[in-house]
This record gives structure tokens, C-alpha cells and sequence, in this order.
């Protein structure tokens, strides 16, 4: 070969070379421009569209997840879409909650798509309920919140707001429509989680994964009746003791027990603050990882829109991350949910019999005085009793913290009689004979 050969050869082979390389960037920026031109608007989506229709347009395999959020797909053991009545399932709580609304009425949950049906026909609120029950109900909300302001928002009535809210909980409550990133709108979380000085502007997109169902799944407070203002009692942590101890500052109660006359806090849904007790939150496995797995249509890889029990989803919900078999993976989560539910009973039991000992006091004459310590007991059991009886995955997001809780829920149950009982140790100068 001649030099000049050689060099034609290398240039040649270089050429091609660059040409490869550059072909591959193009490819790979395309790609990236696929990806980020991943939605295609075929309308454009006003700032505060509440009508996940119009949103379905542009996404139309998202918004067919989101309407079967109104199928009932029946029940699992302790879940599912299915209205049970659990005050006929449990008569316990009719006594637990004596002299509250959830005495009166209380069913188990539903998918998203029937929120504000639910909210509207629950007899626990009366015509003067504030608007700040439709807080978690509604993609209303979110445009309301910015157009008259949270203030006006929670002092007009629910049933005058209602007049005006066509949707329940929507693409707007957890999307931005210009960008469709998550982002959680419900100024209570967004003052909440700023007390705890989290900067949400830099969240990552595996923690709005969870934020955005943390805007609703949580336990919460009114600040008073006068000012019905929604606040999350998070300053101090997550765990119910930190949460407990926020209460114990503020003198805070829900109501006073009918029989024991205990003043009680009502715990809501805590399902944001037991996951994140849990190994999953802490192995960074979101709400969405198990409610909103993804899944694949053609050539699409989508969030499942239909929020629901995981347990009627194993394969994609669980399979992903853990390779036993669907039967296994039922079974593992029903010991846990089992196991919960029988500390559960047993805790009622305990408290049950606290509030016997209370009344039993009271009325061969004991003072309130003499009864402040087993009420103060009586609150502090039924306050952990309630975190987990109210919490709906009957101890599946954090089965230790879950037995944790109930274990001192009995604890502090049997400490509540023995407290009351004190009162007839002293009166007859022995202990009473029941
Ligand atoms: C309860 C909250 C919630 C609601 C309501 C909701 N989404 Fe989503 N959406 C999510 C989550 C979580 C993801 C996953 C995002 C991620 O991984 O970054 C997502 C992802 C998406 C994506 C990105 C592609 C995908 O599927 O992962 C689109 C598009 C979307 N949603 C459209 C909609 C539309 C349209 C509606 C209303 C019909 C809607 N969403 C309602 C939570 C919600
Ligand atoms: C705007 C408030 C709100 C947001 C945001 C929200 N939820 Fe809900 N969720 C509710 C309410 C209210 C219900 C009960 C509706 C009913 O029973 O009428 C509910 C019900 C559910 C159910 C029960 C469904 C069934 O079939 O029994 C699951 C599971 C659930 N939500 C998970 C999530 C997850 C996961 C997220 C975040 C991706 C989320 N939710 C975001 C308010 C919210
Ligand atoms: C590792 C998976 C996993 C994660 C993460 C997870 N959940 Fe769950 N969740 C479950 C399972 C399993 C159940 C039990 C369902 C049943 O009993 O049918 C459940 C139950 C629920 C229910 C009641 C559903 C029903 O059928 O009544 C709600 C509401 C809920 N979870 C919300 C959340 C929220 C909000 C988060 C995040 C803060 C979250 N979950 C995180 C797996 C998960
Ligand atoms: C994104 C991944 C991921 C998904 C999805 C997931 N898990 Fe897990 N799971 C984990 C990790 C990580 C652990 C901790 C295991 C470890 O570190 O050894 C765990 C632990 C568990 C444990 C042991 C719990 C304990 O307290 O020790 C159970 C049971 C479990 N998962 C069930 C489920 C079920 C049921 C589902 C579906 C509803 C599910 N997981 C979905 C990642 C996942």
C-alpha cells in the first residue's frame, strides 16, 4: 500500500466513524425530544380545567384508568370498593366513637370518582358544615382555592359550595396542567410540610409521588369551629406520639367521650403518616408504586389511573419489585392485615372495659378530679386505637409501628381501669370485688 492509500483508508474509516457517532447523537437527542414531547395536546388545558374530561382529550388512556375509580370491584378482607357499613360490621364502635358523628355513620371508602357523591350524602354533616370538608373531595378546590382564597373557601358552607362543583378529585388536583408534573395544591399540606421546613420546590419526582396522595391520606384538624381553618399536625414528626403531643399543646379535643367523658381526639385517615413509619417508604417506594403501577398499552408504558386495593393487582402492583407468586404475595399481606386486626379487637376490648370502670367510678360518686387520670388514659388508648382502626390498610404500610402502637394502645387501656378502679381501693379501703 502506498501512503497515499493509507491515508485515504483512515480518512475513509474516520468519515464513516463520525458519521456513526453522529447518527447515534441524533437518535438519542430525538429520542429525548420524544420523551420530553411526550404529550400531545391535541386541546389546550386551561390553568384551573376541573373537567377531567377536557384533560381526557390529551390523554385519553389516563382518563380511562381515572373513570373505573367509580367501579366497584367488590371487596378484599379488610379493603375494596365495596360501601360497607362498619358500624354493623363492628359493634364496638358505636361505644368508641359514643357522642361523635362516626357513631351515626360510617362506611368504608370508595375509589376517587365518588368523593363528592360521598362526602354529600354522609349523614355525619349537617347543613352548617363548613366548606373545609370539601377539601380532599373535589378538583373544584384547587381553582378555588386560588380564586377566593382558602380563608373564604373554608368559611362558606359546604352545601353553598357545592352548588357550584361539578367534579370530584381529578387530574387537576394532582397535575399542573401547562407542564403535567406532579405537584400537590391543598394549602393545608403546603403549610404543613413548610412548618417542617421540606422545600418542596425541590422535591424529587419519586417523593410527588407520594406527596400528592400526602395532600388527602392524612389525619388532620380543624384550628377551631369559629375558624375552621385545615391544618395537618405535623410540626413534631409523623408518629403518633409526635402527633399526640402536638394535640397535648394545644389543649386540643375532638369531642367528649358520652360515657366516660374523656376528651377525645378523632384520628382520620393516616395513611401518609403510618407509610412513612414503614420499610417501603424508607426503601423510597412510593403510594404510587403500589396504587398507580405502571403498565403497558402497545408500544406505551402508563400510570394506572384506576386507584385501588393493590390486592386486586398483584402482578403489577407487587411482582415488579418482590418475585413470589400472587398467592404468596396475598398471603403474606393477609397475615399482616390479620394479625393487626386481632390486636385491634383486643384493644377495644381493653378500652371497652376502661370506659366500664370510668362509668362504674363516676357513679358510685368519684369526682372528676378523681377521674382525670384514667380519662387522660382513656384518650391516649383510643387515640392509638383510632390511628389504626381509622388507617386503611389494617397495618399492611407499617405492620411494627402498626402492633407497636396497639400494644401501648392496650397498655395504656388497662392503666385507664386500673386508674379508675383506684377510686373504690380508696372509698372501701380495699380493692372491689368485680
Ligand atoms: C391522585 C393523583 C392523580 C390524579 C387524580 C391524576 N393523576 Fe395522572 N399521574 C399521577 C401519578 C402519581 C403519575 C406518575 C407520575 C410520575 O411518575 O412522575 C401520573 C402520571 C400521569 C401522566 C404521565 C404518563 C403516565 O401515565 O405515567 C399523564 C399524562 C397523566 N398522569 C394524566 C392524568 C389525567 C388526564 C388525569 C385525569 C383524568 C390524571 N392524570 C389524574 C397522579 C394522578
Ligand atoms: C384530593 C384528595 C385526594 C387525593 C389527592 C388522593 N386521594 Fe385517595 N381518596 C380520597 C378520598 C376522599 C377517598 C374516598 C372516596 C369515597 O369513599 O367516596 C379516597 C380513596 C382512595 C382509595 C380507596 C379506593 C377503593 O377502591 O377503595 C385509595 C386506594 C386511594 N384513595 C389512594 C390514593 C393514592 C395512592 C393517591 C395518590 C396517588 C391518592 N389516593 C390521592 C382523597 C384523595
Ligand atoms: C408497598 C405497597 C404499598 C404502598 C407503598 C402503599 N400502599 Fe396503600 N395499600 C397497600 C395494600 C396491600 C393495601 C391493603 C389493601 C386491601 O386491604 O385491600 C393498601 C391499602 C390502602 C388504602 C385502602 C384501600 C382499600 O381497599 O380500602 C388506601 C386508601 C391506601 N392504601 C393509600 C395509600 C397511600 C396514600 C400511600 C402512600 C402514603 C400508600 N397507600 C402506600 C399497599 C401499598
Ligand atoms: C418498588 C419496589 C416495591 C414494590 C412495588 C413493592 N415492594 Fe414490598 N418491599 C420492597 C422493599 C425494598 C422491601 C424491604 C425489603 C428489604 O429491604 O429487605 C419490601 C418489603 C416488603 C415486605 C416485608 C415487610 C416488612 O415489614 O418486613 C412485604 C410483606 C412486602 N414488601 C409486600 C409487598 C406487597 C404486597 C406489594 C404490592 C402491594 C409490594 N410489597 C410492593 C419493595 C417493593
Amino acid at each position: 500500500m502506498t501512503g497515499n492509500r493509507i491515508y485515504l483508508t483512515l480518512f475513509v474509516v474516520s468519515a464513516v466513524g463520525v458519521a456513526l457517532v453522529a447518527a447515534l447523537l441524533l437518535n438519542i437527542f430525538q429520542r429525548k425530544q420524544e420523551g420530553r414531547d411526550r404529550f400531545f395536546n391535541v386541546v389546550p388545558i386551561a390553568r384551573f380545567e376541573t373537567d377531567p374530561q377536557v384533560w381526557g382529550h390529551n390523554f385519553p388512556e389516563q382518563y380511562d384508568g381515572w373513570k373505573h375509580t367509580t367501579d366497584n370491584y367488590g371487596r378484599t378482607r379488610y379493603g375494596g370498593s365495596e360501601q360497607r357499613d362498619r358500624l354493623a360490621e363492628n359493634p364496638n364502635l358505636k361505644r368508641l366513637y359514643a357522642g361523635y358523628p362516626f357513631s351515626e355513620d360510617y362506611k368504608e371508602e370508595r375509589g376517587h370518582g365518588w368523593a363528592l357523591v360521598d362526602v354529600l350524602a354522609t349523614k355525619r354533616l349537617g347543613k352548617k358544615k363548613p366548606g373545609t370538608c370539601m377539601s380532599c373531595k373535589s378538583s373544584a378546590n384547587v381553582k378555588l382555592w386560588s380564586e377566593i382564597g382558602p380563608e373564604k373557601f373554608y368559611t362558606t358552607s359546604m352545601v353553598e359550595l357545592a352548588k357550584t362543583t361539578k367534579h370530584p378529585i381529578s387530574c387537576l388536583n394532582c397535575h399542573d396542567p401547562k407542564t403535567m408534573e406532579l405537584r400537590p395544591a391543598n394549602p393545608a399540606f403546603l403549610s404543613a410540610m413548610k412548618e417542617r421546613g421540606v422545600d418542596l420546590s425541590k422535591a424529587t419526582r419519586q417523593e410527588m409521588r407520594s406527596y400528592v396522595c400526602g395532600q388527602c391520606h392524612v389525619e388532620y384538624y380543624f384550628e377551631s369551629k369559629a375558624k375552621p381553618v385545615l391544618r395537618f399536625p405535623w410540626k413534631n414528626g409523623f408518629r403518633v406520639d409526635d402527633i399526640e403531643a402536638y394535640y397535648e399543646a394545644l389543649e386540643f379535643k375532638d369531642w367528649e367521650h358520652k360515657e366516660s367523658g374523656a376528651k377525645m381526639i378523632k384520628a382520620q385517615h393516616p395513611e401518609f403518616e403510618l407509610w412513612n413509619t414503614g420499610i417501603h417508604a424508607r426503601s423510597g417506594v412510593s403510594c404510587a408504586d403500589c396504587h398507580m403501577p405502571f403498565k403497558r398499552i402497545g408500544s406505551q408504558k402508563i400510570s394506572d389511573h384506576w386507584v385501588r386495593s393493590p390486592l386486586v393487582n398483584i402482578a403489577a402492583a407487587c411482582e415488579t419489585c418482590h418475585r413470589w407468586d400472587e398467592k404468596e404475595m396475598k398471603d403474606r399481606v393477609l397475615t399482616i392485615q390479620d394479625r393487626t386486626k386481632k390486636l385491634l379487637s383486643q384493644s377495644e376490648t381493653a378500652i371497652l372495659a376502661a370506659v366500664d370502670a370510668i362509668k362504674a367510678a363516676k357513679s358510685a360518686g368519684a369526682s372528676d378530679s378523681a377521674l382525670q387520670e384514667a380519662r387522660h388514659l382513656h384518650r391516649r388508648a383510643q387515640f392509638r386505637w383510632d390511628f389504626m382502626n381509622s388507617e386503611n390498610s389494617m397495618g399492611f404500610h407499617s405492620p411494627q409501628e402498626s402492633a407497636r402502637l396497639l400494644a401501648e394502645s392496650i397498655d395504656f387501656a388497662r392503666q385507664s381501669q386500673v386508674a379508675a378502679l383506684k377510686f373504690f381501693m380508696k372509698s372501701e379501703g380495699k380493692v372491689a370485688k368485680r
